[in-house]
Formats: structure tokens, C-alpha cells, sequence
């Protein structure tokens, strides 16, 4: 199957069909969505909520991001597969960020990295844009600014709040971004930026008017616990799945029923349990 590139989703935008964008984090996933016919995958750095069970994503570092971005690589060799910049990792310099964005490439094999910010990060993503590398803008709802946005709430609810979620995505796509991704926005705020930009606009929690979803795997599976966010649809409810069958191997085991002796055992092989009583003796 051939690896999808920049160009590939590109020319779905403009054939106008909806570009599918999921997280993994380990290899089965990536497999699963590479088989189910998901375009993007993303290894966020919700990774640290979804495998690591923090709080939140600010713990999560790049070392981490790094080997869990390689095993989805390998389990979807031919998925446009992002690496998501963690807290830290691009912050303090330009410089910084254009290093750890070439260890995602180097490492890990992706095809993009992403990394949130609108105007406040425009020479990060220049930076890492001259170095050859594709960057998807991130805004609106920022989890790693989420102490300065008093929590994860949606942004640009309000007309001047809008309008400062309009400028970031105006400056992220002038900044040399090719993707970019709205969180958390009103869906009229996003129609407004997707009818404004050139570049594929994509949405989690943003509403309809876009040129594709992203969906946290873990919860549209019905894996994570902790809570569900109002625009998560689950698909399946897997976290039940995986307990009731627990439950019947616990049950199973404490009644005697399994292991089943004639059916999952291996047997000495014809005569040998003769001999291997004898050297016993
Ligand atoms: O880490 C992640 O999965 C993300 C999405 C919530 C956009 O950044």
C-alpha cells in the first residue's frame, strides 16, 4: 500500500472528501486504523491521559512521544502518520524546536509534526517549515496553555474571542503551516476559517465545516475512563468488552474450567512420559 504524503491530502480537499485523522499510540491500534482505512494518525501527546494515566498532557515528554510514534509508524507504514510536539520541546527557542522536530523525522519516520500556538508561535513553525518539514498548526483549545485559558474550555465563544481565534489561524497558515487544526471552537468560528484559508482545515470538537475530523482513538473505542467530552461520539464501548471477558477468565479459572487440559495443553509427545517417569525415579 503506498504512504500517504502532504500531496495526497491535498488533492482530497480539493476533490472535497473528508480527510479521516485518528491518534494511536501503539502498534496494534496503528494497525487496526491502518486497515480501517484512516488517512492521518496522530501520537498525541494525549498519550499521557490515554496509556500514562496523568492528569493531563504537561508531564508527557519527548522521549516518549518519540517511542510510541515509532510503533505506530511501524503498525501503519503507510498512514501520513504526525508526531505531536510535547510541552517543552519547542518552547524556549526556535532552534529547540527545529532539533526536536528533526528527531521526530529521524526516530520515528513521520510525516508532519504538529504543535499548538497561533500568532504567538509563527517563528517556530517558519523555523521548522524552512527545515523541511511539514508542521500542522494547532489552535483554539490548547491543552498545553490550558493554565492561561482557565482549563480545557472552548475558545472563541465570544465575537472578540473569535476574532483572535481567526487571527492565529490567519498567521499559522502565513507562518508556512500545511494543515491546520482547530480545537474547541464554535462550528461558525471554524466555517469562517475553513471558507478563509487555502490550506486543509481540520476539526476536533469544532464542528462539521472543515475538510476532516480527528477523534481521540480512546475515546471513540470507549477505552478512557476519566470523562467524555460533549463532541466524542464512541463507536464502541471496548472498555466493556475487555472487562467481561477478564471476568469470565477469572471465573472460568476459580471453577476449574479453564485450562482445559485436552484442549489447551500441550501433551508429551507419544511414549515420552514413560521414559520420563523412569529417569524421575
Ligand atoms: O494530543 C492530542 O491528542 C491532541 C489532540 C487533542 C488535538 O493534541
Amino acid at each position: 500500500m503506498k504512504r500517504k504524503s502532504i500531496f495526497d491530502l491535498y488533492e482530497m480537499k480539493k476533490n472535497g472528501e473528508k480527510i479521516s485523522w485518528l491518534t494511536s499510540y501503539d502498534f496494534p491500534t496503528a494497525q487496526f486504523a491502518q486497515k480501517a482505512g484512516i488517512e492521518m494518525l496522530l501520537v498525541g501527546d494525549s498519550l499521557g491521559m490515554c496509556v500514562y494515566g496523568y492528569n493531563g498532557t504537561l508531564p508527557v515528554t519527548m522521549d516518549q512521544c518519540i517511542v510510541h510514534t515509532e510503533a505506530v509508524r511501524r503498525g501503519a507504514p503507510a498512514c501520513f502518520i504526525v508526531g505531536d510536539m510535547p510541552l517543552g520541546s519547542y518552547q524556549s527557542s526556535d532552534s529547540q524546536a527545529v532539533d526536536n522536530a528533526i528527531r521526530f523525522l529521524k526516530e520515528a519516520d513521520v510525516d508532519a509534526i504538529k504543535l499548538e500556538g497561533g500568532v504567538r508561535i509563527t517563528s517556530r513553525i517558519q523555523a521548522i517549515t524552512d527545515a523541511g518539514i511539514n508542521v500542522i498548526g494547532h489552535i483554539g483549545l490548547t491543552p498545553q496553555s490550558s493554565g492561561q485559558l482557565g482549563g480545557h474550555k472552548a475558545q472563541g465563544r465570544t465575537a472578540e474571542t473569535a476574532k483572535l481565534v481567526v487571527e492565529d489561524a490567519l498567521a499559522v497558515q502565513a507562518a508556512g503551516a500545511k494543515i491546520l487544526l482547530v480545537e474547541g471552537v464554535p462550528p461558525e468560528v471554524t466555517k469562517y476559517i475553513w471558507k478563509t484559508l487555502t490550506i486543509p482545515v481540520m476539526s476536533i470538537g469544532a464542528g462539521p465545516h472543515c475538510d476532516g475530523q480527528l477523534l481521540i482513538v480512546s475515546d471513540l473505542i470507549g477505552q478512557f475512563q476519566a470523562f467524555t467530552p460533549k463532541f466524542v461520539k464512541k463507536y464502541c464501548n471496548i472498555a466493556k468488552i475487555i472487562t467481561e471477558a477478564m471476568e469470565e477468565y477469572v471465573s472460568e479459572l476459580k471453577s476449574g474450567q479453564f485450562p482445559d487440559e485436552d484442549k489447551y495443553c500441550y501433551h508429551m509427545i507419544e511414549g515420552e512420559e514413560i521414559k520420563f517417569k523412569k529417569l524421575m525415579q
